[in-house]
């Protein structure tokens, strides 16, 4: 079947920068269905040829030495644009009728893909539906949500509600460009495709788990958003969240969409929410020193751009195994990890062997920015008696495998295309996420405990929370990409 990819949203950052290119890459690699057409909708004053000339300096920018004026020569002529406003109806009905001239009377599954700002979802879907350009019976018709999906459990339940007026669950593709990662994917490869992790992969060999996502950027122009977000909107609910799923779910019996799915939202149900009390002695919240010199930041602002939490997943694999998520803007580097922290060994024979938590077994998973595993472990320093190091094996996707790591949008877009959800959140996913974090974020907003700290650009947050992490036996895994 052919394919079209609708674009709200077209003259938007995401676009340029990710979704066009991803595209390209597809269909440099053979990808991408034979006659996809690409269409752009918004309300600036394009051609099909200026619209493709302005796409084109960014997909170069964006894939390197990927890029060849003779490709790009044979994809441009896929990409088209129609101009009209997501709030007018008129102009949507519209468009429906440019599709359908387009597509020449075949049928086309068709993916409407929402790259607005979220306040545009809503009218966008009604208006879908009343164009009746949502309903199925030619050729599939996809709905691709960014996030944010909401801004807490009541608004994304209402957004759900509507979005179900129009579309039936299976049609829609809510994206979390983490789960489009590879060593994301991995994680459910290594744990559920071998036997040597899974058997210890429980509360009776961990001891906890430290999911790291810090960035070196710091807000800058994003922060008109970034004040309605916060860390823990923008990080925590989605992609921190989906992370820790896939840590601790157990093994689907298929690996299908709705197992997979299934199994994650057992885990969301099997997190204890915090209460106003929990979150005083359970999260830290901070904020770089220079945020509220941004521009669009308002004097005094309380925005979280720091946050850590702790967080129990109450069944029998995790009672009482602490999962510690943190994440952070202008932090020393960039780097997301999954940081596995195994017990100490319950006897120990050797003088000076791990007594401390650091000194355990510990199993790194370095989703990015090099994708790969570091396995650490005790051995022998040659000729010096019995003394012993702490040392790594390493697996880096990179040496291992020729050629370069995809970008997530390449995967979800494929996906979409190929209408397999199974990286994308289900309704029930998101709201238990959103029912997770909204505690959290109520407290802070209260102004409780604890108190948001200011922490120097450059490091690895406010020094409160090594500290927190100290009082508890056990140090945050602070150390730049493992793998370059
Ligand atoms: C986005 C957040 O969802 O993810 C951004 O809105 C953040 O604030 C980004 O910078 C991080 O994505 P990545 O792929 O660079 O880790």
């Amino acid at each position: 079947m052919e394919h079209t990819v609708v674009i709200f949203g077209a003259s938007g950052d995401l676009t340029k920068r990710k979704l066009i290119p991803a595209l390209y890459e597809l269909f440099r690699k053979g990808r991408l269905p034979g006659d996809t057409r690409i269409v752009g909708f918004s309300r600036s004053p394009f051609s099909h040829e200026s619209w493709r000339d302005s796409l084109r300096e960014h997909v170069a920018h964006f894939t390197g030495s990927h890029f060849s004026e003779d490709l790009w020569g044979q994809f441009a002529p896929h990409v088209f644009y129609h101009r009209g406003d997501v709030l007018n109806g008129d102009d949507l009905g519209r468009l429906g009728a440019y599709l359908r001239e387009l597509e020449e009377g075949r049928p086309h599954a068709r993916m409407y893909y929402l790259s607005l700002g979220p306040e545009f979802y809503e009218p966008t879907v009604v208006h879908l539906g009343a164009a009746g350009m949502a309903a199925e019976q030619e050729a599939p018709r996809r709905l691709v949500i960014e996030k944010p999906f909401g801004r807490d459990l009541q608004s994304a339940r209402r957004l759900n509600a509507k979005v179900h007026e129009v579309f039936s669950e299976d049609q829609i593709y809510r994206i979390d460009h983490y789960l489009g990662k590879e060593t994301v994917s991995n994680v459910l490869v290594l744990r559920f495709a071998n036997t040597i992790f899974e058997p210890l992969w429980n509360r009776r060999y961990l001891d906890h788990v430290q999911i790291t996502a810090a960035e070196d950027l710091p807000v800058g122009h994003r922060a008109a958003f970034y004040e309605s977000a916060g860390i823990l909107r923008d990080m925590f609910q989605n992609h921190l969240l989906q992370l820790l799923t896939l840590t601790a779910m157990e093994p689907p019996s298929r690996l299908n969409a709705d197992d997979i799915r299934d199994e994650k939202v057992k885990v969301l149900r099997a997190v204890r929410r915090l209460t106003a009390e929990d979150v005083a002695v359970q999260t830290v919240r901070g904020q770089y020193r220079r945020y509220r010199d941004e521009p669009n930041v308002p004097p005094g602002s309380e925005t979280a751009t720091f946050g850590a939490v702790k967080l129990y997943v109450d069944n029998w694999r995790w009672q009482g195994v602490p999962f510690y998520l943190r994440s952070g803007k202008a932090m020393s580097c960039r780097t997301t990890q999954i940081v596995i922290q195994f017990r100490e060994p319950p006897h120990m024979m050797f003088e000076g062997g791990p007594r401390r938590i650091h000194e355990a077994n510990r199993l790194v998973l370095q989703i990015q920015p090099a994708e790969g595993i570091q396995i650490h472990f005790q051995t022998k320093v040659p000729d010096a008696g019995m003394k012993m190091r702490l040392t790594d094996l390493d697996f880096n996707f990179r040496e291992k495998f020729a050629g370069e790591m995809p970008e997530a949008y390449e995967r979800l877009l494929l996906d979409v295309m190929m209408g397999d959800p199974s990286l994308f959140a289900r309704a029930d996913e998101v709201e238990l996420a959103w029912s997770i974090i909204d505690p959290i974020q109520a407290a802070w907003d209260a102004g409780g405990p604890p108190q948001l700290e200011l922490y120097e650009a450059g490091g690895w947050g406010p020094p409160y929370s090594e500290e927190w992490m100290h009082r508890q036996g056990r140090t945050w895994f602070n150390v730049c990409p493992v793998l370059s």
